[in-house]
């Protein structure tokens, strides 16, 4: 059984992340950290309240992260959002419904460090947001950086196109200083960057399956119906089918040999004009070896099938 710890900003794919980590018995959720994203804190704790509670796990620490970003201004890319959520016909981005349960009085910061430390060279952390809450932990207690197991981060994109500029993914690109300091920790990071992100794609009929399997999948798409109806109109080639997300995160620390690797040494670009929050990567070619001992395994291709089948598998059963 793998001990791990979450570190997530509760969007639509975070939860459906969340739900398989909790479904799946060879997990154990140590604790949960929430940080802002595309919406504000308040709205990324009280999904990620509201799915452990509806999944009857109220044990599970939640602790609250950090409201802003280090290193980046998400005010226009939080009203774009917003605008999506009130062509959806909501008035805000607030979870549709109250969370019966409160986060713990430790912050989240606070809550990942004591948690590694606690168990030294155990803890499998899993990041599912931008670096802001990792860095601040790295900062405040860098032993953090030899005491934890592996780590399994959703970031970047590397060898295609961003998804927030034409060469930034999001959560690099909402905090690209913290994300510089993650990577240069001395952390070896297994990077699930946008080449195999969007990989998984559920059909309209799976997720169909999905939406009614438990209260928290039920809860997720009610919350989620205008950011889900957006995200399948990005793709009509999908039929109303629609990528799996955060969730092949959790799948590759359930099952590593799901993800092809490639080793080098990733770097984030923090003050480019066109290029902020860019991922950069070393030792893919001859031309730049990496300059210094590799800190990523890149994943650049998975086994989408075989992870459909276990999403749908555990999140249904
Ligand atoms: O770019 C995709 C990432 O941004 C995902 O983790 C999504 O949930 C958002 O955080
Ligand atoms: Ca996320």
């Amino acid at each position: 059984m793998k001990r791990v710890f979450i570190d997530t900003d509760g969007e639509f794919d975070d939860v459906m992340a969340l739900i398989l980590a909790l479904k799946s018995s060879d997990l154990s959720v140590e604790g949960i950290s929430t940080l802002s994203g595309i919406r504000n804190l308040r709205d990324s704790t009280d999904d990620v309240l509201n799915t452990v509670e509806l999944m009857g796990k109220k044990d599970i620490p939640v602790g609250e992260g950090l409201a802003a970003s280090m290193s980046q201004d998400l005010t226009e890319e939080r009203k774009n959002i917003l605008k999506i959520w009130k062509s959806g016909g909501r008035s805000s981005t607030m979870a549709t419904r109250r969370p019966g349960i409160k986060p713990v009085r430790e912050d989240g910061v606070s809550l990942m460090i004591r948690k590694i430390m606690e168990a030294p060279c155990e803890v499998t952390l899993i990041t599912l947001g931008a670096l802001t809450n990792v860095a601040s932990a790295l900062l405040r207690e860098p032993r953090i950086a030899s005491k934890v197991n592996e780590i399994y981060s959703m970031g970047g994109a590397v060898l295609v196109p961003g998804n927030t500029t034409p060469v930034a993914e999001f959560n690099i690109w909402g905090d690209p200083l913290a994300a510089r300091i993650f990577f240069n920790s001395g952390m070896h990071i297994t990077m699930i960057g946008l080449e195999t992100y969007y990989q998984p794609v559920l059909s309209k009929e799976e997720w169909d399956r999905v939406k009614v399997a438990n209260d928290a999948t039920r809860y997720c798409f009610d919350n989620f119906d205008p950011w889900f109806g957006y995200l399948v109109g990005l793709h009509p080639d999908w039929k109303g089918g629609l990528q799996i997300g955060d969730a092949l995160t959790i799948g590759a620390v359930i099952d590593p040999s799901l993800m092809k690797v490639r080793r080098c040494f990733v770097d984030v670009e923090t003050r480019g004009e066109l290029s902020i929050g860019q991922t950069v990567a070393y030792g893919l070619s001859r031309r730049h070896p990496a300059p210094k001992e590799p800190n990523t395994d890149l994943t650049i291709d998975c086994d989408w099938k075989r992870f459909n089948e276990l999403f749908l598998k555990r999140v249904t059963s």
